[in-house]
């Protein structure tokens, strides 16, 4: 069902008005510093506020940032300063940053005071342990901030217990209640995919898991002429067809996983023909290898070959959807595999498409992003969309 987005809002609805909106600025953090490492996710939600802020409007954006557990230490980086700061310079305006609890008389008496053209940003909403279980009375708290609610969180879509995303709406029945730009193109864009893609349909998938993403997988093969292989999975493809995966790691129920996907393999699936081995005591004694990872050796790259392959595949598609980086591309002398897909889709005329944190990052790390038709801000939202699943959030959505 399509849902409305703030397009469908009128001037009236806007001018003056205090606009609640949820984003996801979950950032990927360095871990040590917990400096902000990507701001793509800022960067998509700019539009929308943007729009709201020319509307006349003033905006309260919330968002969680990361998975605060009760440890000073580590949850001290997880508060929004630094993300509110960044957000400012992006946006080129004053971001005010609300108290130090989510909801509370401060935080009310800050949005009370809001001009229009103001922007306050809350507090990591997960610092309070009502956000994740739906807490109808702190999702009221939060709902009477705003007059109107937008959904820009694309990359939290899928979590149906955030107060934020399903009963702050809720609790705002009656009230305007729409998508921003960023979600309603996500969805469009992967709507389109699913729908009446242009074929062959390509799909890439790589990272370490296939459990997790086993749904996902499926769903792609109903939809895809071919899936090509990457990333540890390949190990654990090997290993469940009985090859030799020397000292690469792959857990058992992984293999159980992949077992199931074999009958695909060698028609629908494509796995890699060689790879890249390192010694797992010492990275940079390697090796090409096609069949068996050698023993003290560790997969950790498609090989040339395979690089070759991939590319000649990706040039003849239509549409191609990619998730899951190939190699360890972290290391730069296993960046290849994953460099030269990223490349492969820039350099197509195929509808690119790309979903997963990681992913993108990589594709953006290489210069790719923007001849890629769309990199999505969603991780665990892209694939879950992907698969079909029912979006709490989005019935929330009038
Ligand atoms: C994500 O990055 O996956 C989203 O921001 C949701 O975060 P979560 O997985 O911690 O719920
Ligand atoms: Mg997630």
């Amino acid at each position: 069902m399509p849902k409305k987005s703030i397009t469908h809002l009128t001037p009236a609805d806007l001018k003056g008005k205090r606009v609640l909106i949820r984003v996801d600025f979950n950032l990927p953090l360095d871990k040590k510093t917990g400096a902000i490492s990507n701001d793509r996710r800022i960067r998509g939600a700019l539009p929308t506020i943007k729009y709201l802020l020319d509307a006349g409007a003033s905006v309260i954006a919330m968002s969680h940032l990361g998975r605060p557990g009760g440890d000073p230490a580590t949850d001290a980086m997880l508060k929004m300063d630094n993300v509110a700061e960044r957000f400012a310079e992006l946006l080129g305006r004053p971001v005010k940053k609300a108290g130090d609890t989510v909801v509370g008389p401060a935080v009310t008496a800050a949005a009370l005071a809001m001009k229009p053209g103001d922007v306050l940003m809350l507090e990591n909403l997960r610092f309070d342990p009502r956000e994740q279980k739906n807490d109808p009375e702190f999702a009221k708290a939060i709902a009477a901030l705003g007059d109107v609610y937008v959904n820009d969180a694309f990359g939290t879509c899928q979590n149906d217990k955030d107060a934020s995303m399903v009963a702050v709406p809720a609790a705002m029945a009656g009230k305007p209640r729409v998508l921003g730009f960023l979600v309603e193109k996500e969805l469009n864009v992967i709507d389109g995919l699913m729908a009446s893609p242009k074929r062959p349909l390509l799909g890439i998938m790589g990272g370490a898991k296939v459990s997790d993403k086993i749904a996902f997988i499926n769903k792609l093969l109903e939809k895809v002429d071919h899936l090509l292989i990457g990333g540890k999975m390949t190990y654990t493809f090997m290993k469940a067809q009985g090859i030799d995966v020397g000292s690469t790691r792959v857990p058992d129920e992984e293999v159980e996983a992949a077992r199931a996907l074999l009958p695909y393999v060698g028609s629908k699936i494509t796995l890699p023909i060689d790879s890249i081995a390192a010694k797992c005591d010492d990275l940079t004694t390697t090796q090409v290898v096609t069949g068996p990872i050698p023993a003290g050796f560790e997969g950790v790259d498609i090989g040339p070959k395979t690089r070759a392959l991939y590319a000649e595949k990706i040039a003849v598609a239509g549409t191609v959807i990619w998730n899951g980086p190939v190699g360890w591309f972290e290391q730069p002398a296993f960046a290849e595999g994953t460099k030269a897909v990223a490349a492969a889709m820039a350099g197509s005329k195929a509808v690119t498409v790309v979903g997963g944190g990681e992913t993108a990052e990589a594709v953006e790390k290489f210069g790719h992003d923007k001849a890629i038709t769309h990199v999505s801000t969603g991780g665990g939202a892209f694939l879950a969309y992907v698969e079909g699943k029912d979006f709490q959030s989005l019935k929330q959505i009038d």
